[in-house]
């Protein structure tokens, strides 16, 4: 039981497309532990990302609730996309079948989203993207979330959506060099039809960003997808 809400821990995860991280934060939104992480299973069922969740949980000492990140559309804790998983997802209330495997209270919203929750200064308008296997985007207006914007699978250039010419399989195809340039078109891009105050990149392939960025666009570490778990429980 908690007695006070001052020692409530939140354990934070985050699944992606190669890895599942895990940590506690304090009520402040503070790291506790160390991060943990473990390969995603393949082939990335429901039940076999909840029992590495439950793995790295049984690592992460005492916790009191639990939020996710999930690498999907999220509505209400079920799943409604995983491009990057598969399929069983889809449909499923991984909400509850998360609480009742860890016996804690679980709240799971779209994986950038709880990156940008993390990231953001809560003025103006701020777009997080995510490069990670799969392209995550979060809008925000004055620090308040538009959900599951899939901005990934939109169209971006020649007939290809922006996970197709940003994701991972893209990076290993065509390198570094050429990587970074098509993310420049998309900076520009984005920036004319956002106008936003502050753009933020983030997601696993982040540190192989290689560009002059414009003052208003700043790169945030992989670790802010967990450090936004905290903000699930503002209500
Ligand atoms: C998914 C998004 C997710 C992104 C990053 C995309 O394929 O559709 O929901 O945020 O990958 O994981």
């Amino acid at each position: 039981m908690v007695e006070d809400n001052g020692s409530i821990r939140t354990l934070s995860v985050d699944i992606g497309g190669s890895g599942v991280k895990a940590l506690v934060l304090d009520v402040t939104g503070q790291p506790v532990t160390e991060r943990g992480r473990l390969e995603t299973p393949q082939p990335a069922k429901p039940d076999t990302v909840i029992n590495a969740i439950a793995v790295l949980a049984a690592n992460q000492g005492e916790f009191h609730r639990v939020s996710v990140g999930f690498p999907g559309v999220v509505r209400h804790g079920v799943t409604e996309t995983a491009v990057n998983l598969d399929r069983d997802w889809i449909g499923f209330d991984f909400q509850t079948a998360l609480a009742n495997k860890l016996n804690k209270p679980v709240r799971v919203i779209n994986d950038a989203d709880m990156q940008g929750l993390g990231a953001i200064a809560g003025k103006g308008v701020e777009l997080v993207i995510t490069l990670g296997t799969g392209f995550g985007s979060a809008l925000f207006v004055d620090g308040k979330l538009v959900p599951n914007m899939e901005m990934g699978h939109h169209k971006f250039r020649k007939g290809d959506t922006y996970e197709e010419q940003l994701g991972r399989a893209a990076l290993e195809k065509i390198g570094d060099k050429k990587w970074n340039r098509r993310l420049q078109k998309a900076i520009a891009s984005l920036e004319h039809l956002f106008n936003y105050d502050c753009l933020y990149i983030g997601g696993g392939e982040a540190v192989r960003v290689n560009l002059q960025l414009p003052l208003n666009v700043k790169l945030i570490p992989n670790i802010t997808g967990l450090l936004g778990g905290i903000a699930l429980w503002r209500d």
